[in-house]
């Protein structure tokens, strides 16, 4: 039998990371892991508690709460793809939201909650047969991944997607609050302490900027096809 891989994908945010790492778990028949969706239910627990807000961000009280904070990925048979549940309520379309993604990247910054998260993350691709993706997946979660891909595109690439992507779901967003967005969490996400967002020496750097969907994830499947080959033979 084929021996399973373990494929980390980390990058940017909306480098497209996601849409690309789904579809490659389904065309190999691997598990898929957001984990970025795992730190935006954090988030989104603590806003709904007011420990984080425009005006407040109250450390002790995320950190006394945390142990209790429950997640869940559950498939989705309308969708064929997994939901995130907390508390097992789905807030798949919630997490996506523009005032969590705002606070997103500092609820991150804390390390006991990379801690909780890595380990269940870990839990979860400890069989291979995995695509994880996020910013820390080939540094810390599997740095011994079979496969690294570390995904870039221009930050106006980027923010042009998301925009595009808020707006089809009916958010009110204006495009230039979007760039701010991306450009602070690129900002925070790179330069926190505690595993930064960085590439993996042994990963691929995959620049999708001037690429479509489609063309990307060929080449990606690709890539994968050939690592899972060379490690079988
Ligand atoms: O992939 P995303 O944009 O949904 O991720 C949301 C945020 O979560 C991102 O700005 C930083 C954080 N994150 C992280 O710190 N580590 C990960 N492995 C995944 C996401």
């Amino acid at each position: 039998m084929n021996k399973k891989i373990t494929i980390a994908i980390d990058g940017h945010s909306s480098t497209g990371k996601s849409t690309v790492a789904r579809r490659l778990a389904k065309e190999l028949g691997y598990i898929y892991v957001d984990t970025g969706a795992m730190y935006r239910a954090v988030t989104l627990y603590m806003m709904r508690k007011v420990f984080v807000s425009e005006s407040n961000f109250n450390e002790e009280a995320i950190l006394r709460h945390l142990p209790f904070v429950d997640l869940e990925f559950k498939f989705n048979d309308k969708t064929g793809k997994a939901d995130m549940y907390l508390e097992n309520e789905n807030v798949e379309e919630e997490i996506r939201y523009m005032e969590v993604s705002k606070h997103v990247s500092q609820v991150s910054a804390i390390p006991e909650v990379r801690r909780k998260l890595v380990e269940q993350q870990q839990e979860m691709g400890k069989e291979k047969g995995v695509v994880m993706d996020g910013r820390d997946i080939g540094t810390v979660v599997f740095p011994d991944a079979e496969l690294k891909i570390f995904m870039t595109a221009s930050t106006e690439k980027r923010a042009h997607r998301r925009y595009a992507e808020l707006k089809a779901r009916g958010e009110e967003v204006e495009y230039d609050e979007v760039e701010k967005n991306v450009k602070e969490r690129d900002y925070l996400d790179s330069t926190r302490e505690d595993s930064p967002l960085v590439r993996a020496e042994d990963a691929i750097e995959f620049d999708n900027s001037d690429m479509d969907l489609e063309e990307q994830f060929e080449k990606i499947l690709k890539i994968a096809q050939d690592k899972i080959q060379e490690v079988n033979s």
